[in-house]
């Protein structure tokens, strides 16, 4: 034996407690995700009863997931194609559908888009692109953040682990559970000059409450005033109205007014791709050449963060985006989809006045998109996990998807004996 392998074997002979000894013993058990762990634990319940309101992931009435025919279809074209080669896409993706994204928030008729100040890179998903979009603006345009209070909560991660800091701009009024819209105005007038104000675009998640028209040009005056750098957070456009322009007025109109901005995109819900992670980033840039700058940095950004994005979801997307037929087929089914939603919000509310529950449940239908904040109290909500095996988030927000019309009698029993059994105390 050689002297370097008499070495190494007496080491592992004399190893007996592990020469490493435990490197990571000082990591504490983290508590689940809010969101995600709710289907978590709703797939662990055997419970026949079970609804899975947690995550906002459409199902259609036999609470079944809905892949939409359309993608279907369209993969079916995808796998067959033998041209399609699997080499790696452009780091900021694939360029077809950079643009048929594009079209599609803007408008096809955008001012900024037509004159090239508008840079788009496909992202993963919503969350991805809102990941590249605090990194971009960390590096290049370090400012607080203003988020709504509340908010999805995956917003305050993303922020921090950007490097920004974020403050909350009100928005809910918990008494009548509306929109605080002079709370939110009063807020943002006040921030510092030049901070990043993050919105939604459509279809606010978690209250379900949006800004009419003229609310977004009031707030788009007061941004103008402050020089506040609008954020658009999209992930919901089709589902708030079912029409897919309507869900984009909000950033349309502070494009067109001239705003420079971001806006972040999400495929997941509207073409049920939630899985692909496809997704997109713009920056509405001053001109042309900062524009192309821009995407020259936002590639750095990129590249040491995965590189480049996956193509599978973007062929999809493209696809659809671009072939009337095909657009046409994703129109008829994003409209069934929103329709089923706005149908359960009606039943539930129907069943809970029926039922005689105590409270006013105006705002389960006056919200809009996936979502329901029903201003539930986290021990009745707590009620409803335990001894209803009803999944839900602690805020009491419901996704209006896991309703159909079997258990929604069901879930208006369980919200009537909550708001019952927690009054009497
Ligand atoms: C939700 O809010 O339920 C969805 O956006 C899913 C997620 O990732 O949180």
């Amino acid at each position: 034996m050689d002297r370097i392998a008499e070495l190494s074997s007496q080491i592992i002979r004399n190893d007996t407690n592990g020469f490493q000894g435990n490197i990571f013993e000082q990591v504490q058990l983290a508590p689940p995700d809010p969101i995600l762990g709710t289907a978590l634990a709703y797939k662990a319940d055997t419970s026949k009863d079970k609804m899975n309101l947690g995550v906002g992931a459409y199902r259609d009435d036999n609470e079944k997931p809905y892949p939409f025919k359309v993608v279907r279809k369209v993969e079916s074209q995808i796998v067959n194609d033998h041209s399609i080669d699997k080499e790696y896409l452009p780091i900021d993706g694939l360029a077809q559908f950079n643009a048929a994204a594009q079209q599609l928030i803007f408008g096809k008729d955008s001012t900024a888009v037509k004159d090239g100040r508008v840079i788009t890179s496909q992202a993963i998903s919503g969350t991805g692109a809102l990941r590249i979009g605090f990194e971009f603006l960390a590096k290049f345009y370090n400012r607080e953040v203003l988020v709504s209070n509340p908010t999805w909560g995956n917003h305050h991660d993303i922020i921090k682990s950007s490097g920004l800091n974020f403050k909350q701009y009100r928005y809910y009024n918990p008494k009548n559970m509306s929109l605080d819209f002079n709370g939110m105005f009063t807020d943002i007038s006040m921030a510092k000059p030049g901070s990043i104000v993050l919105l939604h675009a459509c279809a606010h998640n978690p209250t379900g409450l949006d800004l009419t028209e003229d609310q977004w040009k009031r707030l788009a005056g007061l941004f103008k005033q402050n020089r506040l750098f609008p954020f658009f957070d999209s992930a919901y456009q089709g589902f708030a109205t079912g029409d897919l322009n309507r869900d984009a007025y909000s950033i349309r109109l502070f494009t067109e007014l001239g705003f420079q901005l971001i806006v972040t995109q999400s495929f997941a819900k509207n073409m049920g791709l939630y899985s692909d992670r496809i997704g997109a980033f713009h920056l509405v840039c001053a001109n042309k050449e900062t524009a192309a700058k821009c995407l020259s940095q936002l590639k750095l950004v990129i590249r040491p963060m995965y590189s480049n994005p996956p193509a599978h979801g973007a062929r999809i997307a493209t696809k659809i985006l671009t072939d009337p037929t095909l657009y046409n087929e994703w129109m008829e089914e994003l409209s069934m989809v929103s329709r089923r939603i706005i149908d359960m919000r009606t039943a539930l509310k129907n069943e809970l006045v029926r039922l005689e529950v105590p409270g006013n449940w105006n705002h389960i239908v006056t919200q809009i998109g996936m979502f329901s904040y029903t201003g539930l109290t986290p021990e009745q909500v707590e009620i409803l996990i335990n001894k209803y095996h009803i999944y839900l988030l602690k805020n009491g927000r419901i996704s209006m998807c896991g309703i159909t019309t079997k258990n929604v009698g069901y879930l208006a029993a369980a919200i009537k004996d909550a708001v019952l059994s927690t009054q009497k105390k």
